[in-house]
């Protein structure tokens, strides 16, 4: 039987080509990039090939793993793997890895664009100019708030929850605006003397930032991070902002501190019940919302198909892949190798 790669949904070309190269056979279960797979299309595919490239929009939960028999490998073309019952998927020996690195910087340069964007009300001006609405110059149009230090030379604090690689590159940036930068994690990250990156405690850094962006990983001990409790804490200048995963903020909580103006301002990439908002927050003036973008430049989205090819492609092999998330399946008498005998 010829070894098969099921592909969830269309991924970039340049993932696709090399696994044309490789020889093996693609199933895609969507062609359209503009629409999900459906469920029992999912499992169909699962259930007659050896990998699956995932894409953050499926749910491989464990009916989803147990519906591949010879299934040996999950590769998600996303640094985030929350979408994926990882526990289930070692128990039963299959090694799931994900696309990190790549998207780094990417991700960062969106999360400034949000933050400048809101900070200095470039969408909400932009649909009033195209609205028609600009007749003249004021002195109080579209007043926003200074992100570097601006007239008074007061720098500003930005507040960094997820000290990880996409954390780091987003405090990389805030030098040009000679921000004061705070940082915490769950683990304490070494800051070297270069860093000019402070520690702080969670309530300690919402308490004192004039900006806040996450960037933690989606668990059981993230979901909610931000909540009725933290967003009261935080400065009513404050303006909070989010590229990482939708359930780290409490959305209905949230939409309550914009309407009530607990705080100034949120930018969103991502939402808790995606691709749905929660009630009201697209009708706040005060918040400015993307489609889950972080990722979206061209040669970026190139790159992570291509990693998630190469870890397809190893997990084919019963190789170990460039970026597993579960490395202990390895040594598990249950991993399952390409011979098919676990
Ligand atoms: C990820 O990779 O987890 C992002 O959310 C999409 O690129």
């Amino acid at each position: 039987m010829a070894e098969r790669i099921f592909v969830s949904r269309r991924i970039p070309e340049a993932g696709l080509g090399m696994l044309r190269e490789a020889g093996v056979e693609i199933v895609i279960g969507q062609q359209d990039t503009e629409r999900g797979v459906d469920r029992a299309t999912l499992l169909a595919g699962i259930r007659q090939c050896d990998v699956l490239i995932s894409l953050l929009t499926e749910r491989i939960d464990a009916e989803a793993l147990y519906a591949g028999p010879r299934l040996r490998g999950v590769a998600n073309m996303a640094v985030g793997f929350n979408n994926i019952d990882v526990a289930t998927a070692t128990t039963l020996g299959i090694p799931v890895s994900n696309t990190p690195g790549v998207l780094t910087e990417t991700t960062a340069d969106l999360t400034w664009a949000l933050l400048l964007a809101l900070a200095r009300r470039v969408p909400e001006s932009e649909r009033y100019l195209r609205a028609g609405r600009y007749r003249i110059w004021g002195p109080d149009l579209f007043l926003g708030t200074d992100v570097g230090p601006g007239a008074s030379g007061t720098s500003r604090t930005l507040g960094i929850i997820g000290y990880g690689r996409i954390g780091r590159a987003v405090a990389r940036r805030a030098h040009g605006f000679d921000m004061r930068v705070l940082a915490y994690d769950v683990v304490r990250a070494d800051i070297d003397a270069s860093d000019t990156v402070t520690w702080a405690e969670l309530d300690t850094l919402i308490a004192a930032s004039d900006f806040i962006t996450l960037h933690v990983p989606l668990t059981t001990a993230t979901r909610h991070l931000i909540d009725e409790r933290t967003l009261r804490l935080m400065k009513p200048s404050a303006i909070l902002i989010t590229t990482a995963r939708g359930e780290l903020v409490h959305e209905h909580a949230l939409v309550t501190a914009l309407r009530e103006h607990w705080i100034a301002g949120a930018a969103l990439d991502v939402y808790e019940d995606e691709p749905a908002l929660a009630p009201g927050l697209a009708d706040c003036p005060n918040a400015v919302l993307v489609p889950h973008i972080g990722s979206a430049s061209t040669d970026t989205r190139d790159r992570m198909a291509r990693l998630a090819a190469h870890n397809a492609l190893a997990h084919l092999r019963g190789e170990r892949a460039p970026n597993p998330v579960n490395p202990e399946v390895y040594d598990l008498p249950s991993f399952r190798s390409p011979s098919g005998a676990p």
